[in-house]
């Protein structure tokens, strides 16, 4: 199937960089978010990455100008009308999401592809909670979307295999790096790296290290571009709790239990970058 119009629902954080990118790949991409407001800081967003991009020397004035020409916002859903495909990248709540398929769905065309970017969510329950499960399934990006290379492509029980390979081509033509992931708890990366994570705050509470020396042995010793809590701090850790809850209550593995002192740090509303503070003050 030929995608030519794509939608993307939400302009956070994670909304904002599918967007880019999508508009960036050459695709019209209209992008809905739910006030003015919103919409205004993700569009401010993105063009301040493609400045500093052209400021780096990565992106040239004129793709900067073409990824915004293929780009516009909305408040409405009846601009998605044309849309091949639609990226949902909304807050992570299933009622939030499934009503907003609802919504959707009373203006798209029958062929048009829905897309999740949830972490964490069932994708073959959001696909049952619409009329499309078979032209339904997740693609999940990784933060900050136009630098990180990886997607994974899941695939819900009821994702038709048309769908899956379109959506394969679909990521590869954005320029990144898909893999499949099951339809599990953390799909692939976040069921290896929340474990990782969640371990690196326990050892903390049991005093293996400062939080600068944990960093450090992970990032020099491993390679790792960021430590465990510069990347908690990232990541978000309301994110991660949200997460790991998730996991855990499917899995019932202590791994992935999240340690009292996440919940307490999510609760003070340290909650990483985001808020000023979280292991780290920003
Ligand atoms: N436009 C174009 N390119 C840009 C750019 C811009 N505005 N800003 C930066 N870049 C390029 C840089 O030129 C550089 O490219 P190069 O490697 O070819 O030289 C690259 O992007 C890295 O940028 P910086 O040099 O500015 O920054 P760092 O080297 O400090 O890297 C980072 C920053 C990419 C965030 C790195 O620290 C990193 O990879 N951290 C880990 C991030 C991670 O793990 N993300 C996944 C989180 S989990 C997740 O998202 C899943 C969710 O479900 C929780």
């Amino acid at each position: 199937m030929a995608i030519k119009t794509v939608g993307v629902l939400g302009c956070g954080l994670m909304g904002s960089g599918i967007a880019q990118v999508s508009a960036a790949a050459g695709y019209r991409t209209i992008v809905r978010e739910v006030s003015d407001t919103f919409l205004q800081k993700g569009l401010g967003r993105i063009s301040k990455f493609l400045d500093d991009g052209v400021a780096k020397g990565k992106v040239t004035a004129a793709d900067r100008d073409t990824t915004l020409a293929n780009l516009s916002g909305t408040t409405s859903f009846d601009a998605l009308a044309d849309c091949d495909l639609v990226i949902e990248a909304v807050v992570e709540n299933l009622a939030e999401k499934t009503a907003t398929y609802a919504s959707l769905e009373r203006v798209v065309k029958p062929h048009t592809i829905f897309l999740s970017n949830t972490s964490s969510l069932c994708i073959t329950e959001l696909a049952a909670a619409t009329k499309r499960p078979d032209r339904f399934g997740g693609l999940h990006f990784f933060n900050p979307v136009p630098i990180m290379k990886l997607v994974e492509v899941i695939r819900a029980l009821t994702t038709s295999d048309e769908t899956y390979q379109t959506v394969f081509q679909f990521a590869q033509s954005l320029g990144k790096e898909p893999i499949t992931a099951p339809d599990r708890p953390g799909f692939i990366v976040n069921r290896l790296l929340v474990p990782y994570l969640l371990d690196a705050i326990r050892a903390y509470e049991n005093g293996l290290g400062t939080l600068e020396d944990i960093d450090k042995g992970m990032k020099l010793g491993c390679g790792y571009p960021m430590g465990p809590f510069t990347l908690l701090d990232f990541v978000g850790l309301d994110t991660t709790y949200y997460i790991a809850n998730i996991m855990f209550e499917e899995f019932r593995e202590p791994a992935y239990a999240p340690p009292p002192l996440l919940k307490r740090m999510v609760l003070a509303g340290r909650l990483g970058r985001k808020s000023g503070q979280g292991f780290y003050k920003y």
